[in-house]
């Protein structure tokens, strides 16, 4: 190959790896709180969140019915009605929080909802409907439900339905990266491991940010006093997986999960000076603002995080 065309074959691949390796690059050392809003009408709006500056990352949660050819609705609770354009006003919202530094993620799925993808083929058209409805793709024929800001990418809390296909959805919205916007792609899988549901589509090894759910998972959280089965399953998520940053996933408050609740305490120092060892230590993800607001937890952590 002369040096010529091998300049010119490699301008494709150069994007590509800018837009793999980005967020590697701007990272920062320490770790961040990242947390879901959008499932309580009482938790403030999306800006007052921001305007924390706690949370580094935060989830719009949920786009909870999407695939098998179904017109995909938006669920923001009392926040505003997405389907009637209650919602487009969230744009001002959006802006102020990017230019405080926050990335925000559309959080696909949910506890409660009607999602699945058919074929490969419907999980292209549902990466063309998020890039477009969402991201930056905005072609004149797709409604935006959050106007017409750019959300910062996508996250994956897969709960139900099959695992199928979701490998393709991530590696499509991946080649939507351009040299002006990249699209972060995270997930929140149960930490039994591998996730059920969401195994493949981490084994792409394309996921920016990770937040392991370890709560409602007895076997592998912190359970009455013993950190032993909540390290061990950090660890091993840490060793195995593939991606940039893995985050400790936790509920905000005692009632925010059916199990798993530790106490700030307990955190700050028997917990996060073990898994901060590890190289792709992120930081903490919370469910949820609304349960933050309840307990203060963050307020509480945030030092040592
Ligand atoms: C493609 O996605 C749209 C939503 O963007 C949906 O309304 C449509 O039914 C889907 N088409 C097919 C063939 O699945
Ligand atoms: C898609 O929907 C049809 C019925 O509308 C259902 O029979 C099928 O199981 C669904 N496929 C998936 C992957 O959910
Ligand atoms: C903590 O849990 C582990 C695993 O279940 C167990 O082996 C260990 O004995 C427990 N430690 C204490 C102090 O109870």
């Amino acid at each position: 190959m002369t040096s010529n065309s091998s300049k010119f074959n490699s301008l494709p691949l150069l994007l590509l790896l800018l837009c793999l390796f980005a967020a590697t690059i701007s990272a920062t050392r320490t770790g961040g709180i990242a947390i879901y809003w959008g499932q309580n009408g009482n938790e403030g709006t999306l800006a007052a969140t921001c305007a924390t500056k706690k949370f580094p990352y935060v989830n719009l949660a949920f786009l909870n019915v999407f695939g098998n050819g179904s017109n995909p609705e938006l669920n923001l609770a009392g926040h505003c009605d997405p389907a009637s354009g209650g919602c487009v006003s969230l744009s001002t919202d959006i802006r102020s929080c990017q230019k405080q530094g926050v990335k925000l993620m559309l959080s696909i799925g949910g506890g409660i909802g009607i999602y699945s993808l058919s074929s490969k083929l419907d999980a292209r058209n549902v990466s063309l409907y998020l890039w477009n409805a969402f991201l930056g793709g905005k072609s004149s024929s797709v409604f935006r439900p959050l106007g017409d800001a750019s959300l910062d990418g996508i996250d994956f809390d897969i709960e139900s339905g099959s695992s199928q296909f979701y490998d393709d959805l991530v590696r499509y919205l991946k080649s939507y990266c351009t040299k002006s916007q990249r699209v972060y792609i995270t997930g929140a899988p149960q930490c039994p491991f591998p996730d059920r549901l969401m195994g493949t589509a981490l084994n792409t090894g394309l996921f920016d940010y990770v937040w392991v759910q370890f709560y409602n998972n007895p076997p592998c959280q912190y359970t009455s006093g013993n950190t032993t089965n909540l390290i061990n399953s950090w660890n091993l998520w840490s060793r195995t997986l593939r991606v940039k940053k893995l985050f400790l996933g936790l509920p905000a408050a005692t009632q925010a999960a059916g199990s798993g609740f530790i106490p700030a305490e307990v955190l700050t120092s028997q917990i996060l000076p073990v898994i901060q060892k590890s190289p792709k230590y992120g930081g903490v993800m919370l469910w949820s603002k609304y349960w933050d607001d309840q307990s203060g937890y963050s307020s509480s952590i945030v030092s040592g995080v």
